[in-house]
Order: structure tokens, then C-alpha cells, then sequence
């Protein structure tokens, strides 16, 4: 079966070719973005796939289904680009790929802090410079000291267990308390308590129309002076204005971002000969206790592998009629 994979990139293209390597189904890459100028791509197909920053809104959404379109494929898991609501009244389905590998999130999640935490991406700097001295590479013990976990599914699960390895009292605020995490006596508690006492905070919530900004300027207001805030989840949750004044004034002492708000028209782009077009993200790149990566977290051989070969089952699904094991049911 044909599928049109938009905003391709060449890892994306060898991860699924190499799942399609029996040439069970018709792969066209489209480098460009999913949009209203690029939709023509998609003329005369049945099934699209687009990844995280292709925003599929009601008006385009009509337009696919105009021109043929039934299975749209989020080759990710989170879904906030697609107005799952306006699909289904069109009679379209969405599936995306819900577990691809939560390590791989939670690995980087955990990088974000250690490197944070130690200095490292400056010490390295400095190395590489023949500057050998320690001034402002102190640390902290991460040891008996507090963690806020902020959505306790399959990555804030892993993120958790994994502090708790480093001998972190971990503290959790979910609407669903996950049992596994109970077991291993994370301690759900009300957000008030998970902010005022927790040494660093990770989001691992998915963005909605509830979640948009969640962590804001009164959230920040209630946390330890000095706190370590980590997002890898969606940009979204984290109003950007009041955490540049958080770092200002003192009361955020580390940032650790793998996803930003304004992500859509920078990320997974190289622009280092244009330059960045986003005041806030500029002025963010300008402290030193700020640390972001391009929404890398996902990015591992497994995960691709696995983004991949999910894809490609509920295209086979779709195409034989059967029911759809990673449709999005809201
Ligand atoms: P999940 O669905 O397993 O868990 C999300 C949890 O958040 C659920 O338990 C839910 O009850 C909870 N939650 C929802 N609203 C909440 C709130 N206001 N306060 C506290 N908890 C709340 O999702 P999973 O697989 O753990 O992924 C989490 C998020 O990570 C995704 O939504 C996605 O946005 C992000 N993600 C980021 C990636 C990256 O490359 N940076 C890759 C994959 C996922």
C-alpha cells in the first residue's frame, strides 16, 4: 500500500526502508513539511504519515480527506499536532506509535540532568580549550536529595526508578496513580508539595489543552529557590517568558530543555548559516545554566527501528481491514 511520508528525513528513510526491505508497501518520501502548500504530495493516496511539528488542523484535514486521504500515520506518540476530534467526524483514522521505546526518553532525560548538574557540556568546552580549572563546575550530590515527577506513564515510570537508583526520595503528581511506581514507593503527593519540595522537576505529561502551560509563573513561584526543571515532553507545558524569569531572578538555577513552544519552524533543521529568528530561544541560549537539545530524546536506533516497523503493521492493518492496535481513541 502507498504511504507518503512527509518531512523525511534520511535517518527516517533508512530506518524505513530497512522495515520494508520485502517492499510490502510503496514508500514516497517528501522532505518538506506537511502544510497546505505540500498537501498536493498526498493527491490520490490513502495513507500519509507525519511526524511531530506537522500540524494537521481541521481546515487541512478537510482538504486530505477531499483528495482521498482515510489513515493518517504519527510515526511518534504524541498526538497534540492533530485534531483527532475533526478526523474522526471525517471519518479518518489517526494512529500513532505509543511506546516506541520510553528508554530512550527517559535516558536522555536523565542525561539532561547529569550534565546539567556536573557542568559538563562547559568542562568539555574547556578541555577541548586546555583550560583545565574547576571554577563554576561545582555540583551537587543528586543523592538524598528531592525529584518531582510530573506524569508517572511509561517514561516519567522509568525516570523515576532510575532516580531512585541514585538514591533520590522521588515524588510524584498524576491523576492516575501508577501502580509499578507505587511498589517502588514513589510517593504521590498534591502538585503544591511535588514544587515547594522538590530539588529537580521533570515534566513527562503529554501537552493538551489542560497542560498548556502548566508550569507558569505561580508554578514557579512555589519552587525550591535554585530549582532544576527538565522538559522533554512538549514544549507547551512550560510557559517560556516565565521561565527566562525564573532563570533571571534566580529561582530556576538549571534549565534542561529537549523541547521548546516555538519549536515548529527551527527544530530538526539545520540554520547555523541563518541563524536563530526566536528572541526568546536566543535569550535562553545565553545563560549558562540553560541546556537544550534539538527534541533528540526519541532518537535512538531502537526507537527508529521501532517507529518504523509500528508504522508499517498498522498500514498492513489498515490495508487488510482489521482493527487498528494503535489508533488514537480519546
Ligand atoms: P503516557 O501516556 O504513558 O504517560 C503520560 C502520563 O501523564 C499519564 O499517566 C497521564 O495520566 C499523566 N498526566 C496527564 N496530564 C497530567 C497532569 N496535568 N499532571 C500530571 N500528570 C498528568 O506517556 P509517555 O509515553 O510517558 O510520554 C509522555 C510524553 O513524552 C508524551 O506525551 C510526549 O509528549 C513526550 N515524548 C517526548 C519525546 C521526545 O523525543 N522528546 C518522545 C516521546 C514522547
Amino acid at each position: 500500500m502507498k504511504l507518503i511520508i512527509f518531512n523525511a528525513k534520511p535517518y527516517d528513510m533508512e530506518s524505513f526502508n530497512q522495515a520494508n526491505n520485502r517492499g510490502t508497501h510503496e514508500l514516497i518520501f517528501i522532505e518538506q513539511p506537511l502544510s497546505q502548500a505540500t498537501a498536493h504530495f498526498a493527491d490520490k493516496a490513502v495513507s500519509i504519515c507525519i511526524f511531530v511539528n506537522d500540524i494537521l488542523d481541521s481546515t487541512l484535514l478537510k482538504h486530505l480527506f477531499e483528495k482521498g486521504v482515510r489513515l493518517i500515520c504519527l510515526r511518534c506518540a504524541g498526538y497534540n499536532n492533530v485534531d483527532i476530534n475533526a478526523a474522526r467526524e471525517l471519518g479518518m483514522h489517526v494512529v500513532h506509535v505509543p511506546a516506541y521505546s520510553p528508554y530512550a526518553v527517559a535516558e536522555h532525560t536523565l542525561g539532561l540532568m547529569l550534565a546539567l548538574n556536573r557542568h559538563i557540556p562547559e568542562a568539555n568546552h574547556r578541555v577541548h580549550r586546555g583550560n583545565f580549572s574547576l571554577d563554576g563546575l561545582k555540583g551537587f550530590d543528586m543523592h538524598a536529595k528531592t525529584a518531582g515527577i510530573i506524569g508517572t506513564g511509561r517514561i516519567g515510570a522509568l525516570v523515576a526508578c532510575s532516580l531512585q537508583a541514585l538514591g533520590m526520595r522521588v515524588l510524584a503528581v498524576d491523576p492516575i496513580i501508577n501502580k509499578a511506581c507505587c511498589e517502588q514507593s514513589v510517593e504521590y503527593v498534591a502538585m503544591e508539595t511535588l514544587l515547594s519540595q522538590s530539588d529537580i522537576i521533570s515534566l513527562h505529561c503529554p501537552y493538551n489543552e489542560q497542560n498548556c502551560h502548566l508550569i507558569n509563573a505561580a508554578s514557579i513561584s512555589k519552587m525550591k529557590p535554585g530549582v532544576m526543571l527538565i522538559n522533554t515532553s512538549r514544549g507547551g507545558l512550560l510557559d517560556t517568558g516565565a521561565a527566562i524569569a525564573g532563570l533571571e531572578s534566580g529561582q530556576i538555577g538549571y534549565l534542561g530543555l529537549d523541547v521548546y513552544e516555538r519549536e515548529q519552524n527551527l527544530f530538526f533543521q539545520d540554520l547555523s548559516d541563518k541563524g536563530i529568528d526566536d528572541t526568546d530561544l536566543k535569550t535562553l541560549l545565553a545563560f549558562p545554566n540553560v541546556l537544550i537539545t534539538p527534541h533528540q530524546a526519541f532518537f535512538t536506533v531502537e526507537a527508529m527501528r521501532n517507529i518504523a516497523e509500528a508504522t508499517l503493521a498498522s498500514l498492513s492493518e489498515f490495508e487488510k481491514n482489521k482493527p487498528l492496535s494503535y489508533e488514537i481513541s480519546k
